[in-house]
C-alpha cells in the first residue's frame, strides 16, 4: 500500500489524513495517510526515516513548511516563488517540493466562494509561511495592489523581495492600518488567533465590498471572521475550503486523479464549521 504523511507541530488534530483517506475510496486508491508529530529539531531525520520505510508522499505544515524547502531538492515554481513547500513527492534521488496552498486557496476564493479576485485591492497580514505560500497564487490570480503588514517588517520586506513584483506590493505596519483606506480583500494569515489573541484592526479597513478571509478554520478563525462581520464585511470566509481544495491538488500530484472536494467539504462544515 502507498504511504504519505503529514507532519506538524502540532499534528494530531489534522483533518488531511481523514480528507485523503476519503478521497482514496472516493477514486479507489488505497493508500496509508498518517500524521507525524514532530518537533522542529526533529523533522528532518522524521522526514528521512519516513522516505526510508517507502513514504511516497507526505504533506507538511506548521511549523515545517520553509524547512521542508530546504530539504528538497527539486522545487516547483510555485514553490520557490513562496519560499515554502506544503508537498513533498518522492522520486529516485530526494524529494521535490511543491505548494498547493496558493491554488487551494484561490479555487475556493473563486470557486466555491465565486469571488471574482481580479483587482481586488488586498491586505495580507502576517508574512509567515501561510502568508508566503499564498501571496504568489494571489498575485496570478489578478489581485490589485497587495500591502502586506507584519510585526517583524523584515519578513514583509523579504516576502516582497522574493515575489519580485515591487511595484504592487508594498510593506506598512500594523501601526499604519488606519491611514490606508478600505479594501476589497483582507486576509489572516497572522497564527495569533491561533494563540489566543487578534492584532487591533481598525474598522476603517472594510468597505462595502470587503472579502474578509482566515486562512485558519475552526475556532482559530473566529475572532478574525467576528471583527469582520462587526465592521459590515460583504463576505467573511474561513480556510476549510482552502484546506480541502490544497488537499486535492496535493492528491492530483501524488496520484494523478482529481477528487470531488464538494461532499468532503460540506461533511467537515457541519463538523468545523
Ligand atoms: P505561519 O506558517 O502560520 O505563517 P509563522 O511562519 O510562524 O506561521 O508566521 C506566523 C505569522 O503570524 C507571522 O507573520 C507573525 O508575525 P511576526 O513575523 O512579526 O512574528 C504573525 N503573528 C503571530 N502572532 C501575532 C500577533 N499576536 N500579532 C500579529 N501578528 C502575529
Amino acid at each position: 500500500m502507498k504511504r504519505y504523511a503529514v507532519f506538524g507541530h502540532p499534528v494530531l488534530h489534522s483533518l488531511s489524513p481523514k480528507i485523503h483517506r476519503t478521497f482514496g475510496q472516493q477514486s479507489g486508491i488505497e493508500l496509508d495517510y498518517v500524521a507525524i508529530e514532530c518537533a522542529p529539531g526533529d523533522f528532518a531525520a522524521a522526514l528521512s526515516s519516513f522516505a526510508k520505510s517507502g513514504g511516497q508522499g507526505a504533506n507538511v505544515t506548521l511549523p515545517h513548511k520553509q524547512r521542508a524547502a530546504e530539504l528538497c531538492n527539486l522545487l516547483s515554481n510555485r514553490a520557490r516563488r513562496a519560499g515554502a513547500v506544503n508537498t513533498l513527492i518522492r522520486h529516485d534521488n530526494g524529494w521535490l517540493g511543491d505548494n498547493t496552498d496558493g491554488v487551494g486557496l484561490v479555487r475556493d476564493l473563486t470557486g466555491r466562494q465565486g469571488l471574482d479576485l481580479r483587482g481586488r485591492r488586498t491586505l495580507l497580514l502576517g508574512a509567515g509561511g501561510a502568508a508566503r505560500g499564498v501571496a504568489p497564487a494571489l498575485l496570478e490570480a489578478g489581485v490589485g495592489d497587495v500591502f502586506v503588514v507584519n510585526r517583524d517588517s523584515t519578513k514583509a520586506d523579504a516576502l516582497i523581495d522574493q515575489l519580485g513584483e515591487p511595484g504592487r506590493m508594498h510593506a506598512r505596519y500594523f501601526d499604519d492600518l488606519g491611514t490606508l483606506g478600505e479594501f476589497d480583500l483582507i486576509l489572516n494569515a497572522t497564527s495569533a488567533t491561533r494563540h489566543g489573541t487578534l492584532p487591533t484592526l481598525p474598522m476603517s479597513l472594510v468597505g462595502p465590498r470587503t472579502a474578509a478571509v482566515d486562512l485558519s478554520y475552526g475556532e482559530a478563525a473566529i475572532p478574525f471572521l467576528a471583527w469582520a462581520r462587526a465592521a459590515h464585511a460583504h463576505t467573511t470566509v474561513d480556510g476549510l475550503g482552502m484546506l480541502v481544495e490544497q488537499a486535492a491538488e496535493s492528491f492530483f500530484l501524488w496520484h494523478g486523479v482529481r477528487p470531488d472536494t464538494d461532499p468532503v467539504y460540506t461533511e467537515l462544515q457541519a463538523r468545523h464549521a
